[in-house]
């Protein structure tokens, strides 16, 4: 007999035609947004979760789905997952990592130019017909090229961030982590280990790429933000919780740094409205993974593992895969 899954959010018809040969499925292909309690009720009797970073998967939840053996993740950033939870239960979950990293890295570059070359503060001033002549400070913004590029952060995306900086753009590029790279990773990223406050203090371009956790909540607020260059770039493609929003609202609008590009929010498809009435900001609506190409082998990934899991197999991307050998979990 087939095992159940459900998948959580709406996903490509090709990876549901790959979980219908494993599983009885139940989808979601009107892509609602449930309720913890309406996800609780969809996961009775399910056997596995296809879930995205919208869905939060706690103990709490998962006492109330006692058959669940599996959530696989689409995403590669898990902070929507509690691992200690699903470890001491048995349930094996899973990430998507490195099939994301270049194109995740390619846009925390775009957003980070956009941002210091003013592009959306020049398209919605161009769309709102106020552009009635040249001048010699028109929108005038900041170099990439040549300057210093300082990332938080040094995981795959933060390497492949820096590549970019150090040889498309001969940028100098300084780097602060949890634990300094090894020296060969730190020469094929063309990246220098600083302090934090030495990353704050001499970055020209901020990338913000670090994994959440409630140990990283607003690692920059208002007193590391007053650490950087007023003519610096703050762009975060991590999670939104990493940077005090309010924070870092009021240093725009008093124009202690010059701007910011945000792809990612502390609440969620909710900003912070103060935000949207700055000009010197870029938002997009986290989606520095958004290829179609990419999106797709991330689903295929995270079905990947699922159909491993209940199906006796090895999963390619687990998190806590201990719990699939007994005695170790
Ligand atoms: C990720 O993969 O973590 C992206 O941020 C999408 O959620």
């Amino acid at each position: 007999m087939k095992k159940n899954i459900l998948v959580a959010r709406r996903v490509f018809d090709s990876v549901l035609e790959r979980l219908r040969v494993h599983f009885e499925v139940e989808p979601n292909q009107d892509d609602l947004i449930w309720s913890k309690a309406e996800l609780i009720a969809r996961l009775q009797g399910k056997d596995g979760a296809f879930i995205t970073a919208s869905e939060r998967i706690d103990a709490e939840l998962l006492d109330a789905c006692p058959q669940l053996r599996a959530v696989c993740n689409m995403a590669v950033g898990y902070n929507n997952i509690d691992l200690d939870a699903c470890t001491a239960r048995g349930v094996l979950a899973s990430n998507t990592p490195d099939v994301l990293t270049e194109t995740t890295a390619d846009f925390g570059f775009a957003l980070m130019m956009a941002a210091a070359r003013r592009m959306a503060e020049g398209e919605h001033f161009l769309r709102r017909g106020e552009w009635d002549k040249w001048a010699v400070d028109l929108l005038a913004g900041s170099d990439i090229h040549g300057t210093t590029l300082g990332l938080l952060g040094m995981g795959r995306i933060g390497r492949a961030i820096a590549k970019r900086g150090a040889l498309g753009f001969g940028m100098q590029v300084i780097y602060h982590n949890r634990s300094r790279l090894a020296p060969e990773l730190e020469q094929e990223s063309g990246a220098r280990y600083v302090s934090k406050e030495a990353l704050l203090q001499q970055s020209d371009h901020l990338l913000l790429v670090l994994p959440y956790s409630p140990a990283v909540h607003h690692v920059i607020g208002a007193a590391e933000i007053a650490l950087m260059k007023p003519t610096a770039t703050l762009t975060n493609i991590a999670r939104g919780g990493v940077v005090d929003e309010v924070a870092l609202a009021e240093a725009l609008s008093k124009h202690q740094i010059a701007a910011a590009g945000l792809d990612v929010f502390e609440g969620e498809p909710a900003v912070n409205p103060v935000l949207l009435t700055l000009p010197n900001i870029v938002l997009t609506p986290h989606i520095a993974s958004a290829t179609v190409k990419t999106r797709l082998a991330m689903a295929d990934l995270a079905a990947d593992n699922l159909i491993a899991v209940l199906t006796g197999g090895v999963p390619p991307t687990p998190l806590n895969g201990q719990v699939l050998q007994p005695g170790l979990a």
